[in-house]
């Protein structure tokens, strides 16, 4: 029986933003790193963060002032239990790395507070909710990578207000290289930076190449997703922000990835590959970075996971 649990813990996975061509509306999980929430019942009614522990412990503990905060703040609210919550947050994402790390920490809390409750909602609820919190982190409301943290695999969410959200399904033997620079971009400011009018011929490119890409998902189309793998609006505005990119992203193109781009905000990119290909491909943006006197972390993962879930009761 849910009410009868006292505390619950979360596991929300990291999240590439944007995939290039879906600027804020079009996000994959990446079940490699996460961060874990433990949210406990309390007598008292309200929101109480207890602490941070992991890769970040400098976050503030004002709950209106934390993304984890915020998102468990907006289900109370909403839901009025009888009871209060009290929460922890064990980072495992870096921050400023592009990797989504504000929206698990407030997928992760509304996850582990929903199962606490006597009538858990749906999932789709909860994004809502979630969706408050990640405003904190990044001043606006976007949903790719809230929408793949809780869902898990390749989501595209439609709408603000009512949200909608697709899983796309993802050919298989795709896989996701993930190379994560060891420095700090602010998503406030790579978001200040871009030009609020578009030209009319990269607007047509890049909704071709949006539409060519969810039609390559579908069809399993390799050489589809290849050619539409590509931003003509935002990625040329803000590679000159990660030290290397354009090196980087040759290589890994050279190397057989199908495209390669920013993952989010960067400075962490990113290259869809057929698996046979992964290794190297994940070693050619390494050796770039490396010539660009740039460490990174790094990593292999399917596109396909499950999103967040309760790993402890
Ligand atoms: N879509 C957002 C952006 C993601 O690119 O600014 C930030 O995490």
């Amino acid at each position: 029986m849910n009410s009868s649990r006292t505390h619950a813990t979360a596991f929300a996975p990291a999240s590439v933003g944007n995939v290039a061509i879906g600027f804020d509306i079009l996000g994959f999980a990446v079940d490699a790193l996460g961060d874990r929430i433990t949210v406990t019942r309390v007598p008292t009614p309200g929101v109480r963060i207890t602490g941070c522990s992991g890769l970040v412990t400098e976050l503030p503990t004002e709950a209106e002032r934390n993304t984890a905060g915020r998102a468990l703040l907006a289900l109370n609210v909403a839901v009025k239990p009888d009871f209060g919550f009290e929460m922890h947050i064990e980072k495992g994402i870096p921050l400023g790395s592009g990797l989504g790390g504000s929206a698990a920490s407030a997928v992760g809390a509304v996850v582990a507070a929903n199962a606490l409750l006597a009538e858990p909602l749906p999932k789709i609820e909860l994004l809502k909710f979630a969706m408050q919190g990640e405003a904190v982190a990044s001043g606006s409301l976007h949903v790719d990578n809230i929408a793949p943290s809780l869902f898990g695999g390749l989501v595209l969410t439609v709408g603000i207000d009512q949200p909608r959200v697709k899983q796309i399904p993802v050919p298989d033997g795709v896989m996701a290289v993930i190379a994560h620079p060891h420095m700090f971009l602010s998503t406030q400011q790579a978001r200040a930076i871009l030009k609020h009018e578009v030209a009319m011929s990269d607007f047509v490119w890049q909704t071709a190449n949006l539409a060519g890409f969810i039609s390559g998902c579908y069809t399993s189309d390799l050489d589809l997703i290849r050619e539409s793998l590509n931003d003509v609006v935002i990625e040329p505005q803000r590679r000159q922000l990660i030290p290397g990119f354009s090196t980087v992203r040759s290589a890994a193109l050279a190397a057989g990835a199908l495209g390669c781009s920013i993952s989010g905000a960067g400075p962490t990119m990113f290259a869809w590959v057929p698996r046979d290909e992964a290794t190297a491909v994940r070693e050619a943006m390494i050796a770039e970075f490396a010539r660009n006197g740039v460490e990174v972390d790094h990593w292999v993962v399917p596109v396909q996971s499950a999103g967040a879930r309760v790993i402890e009761d």
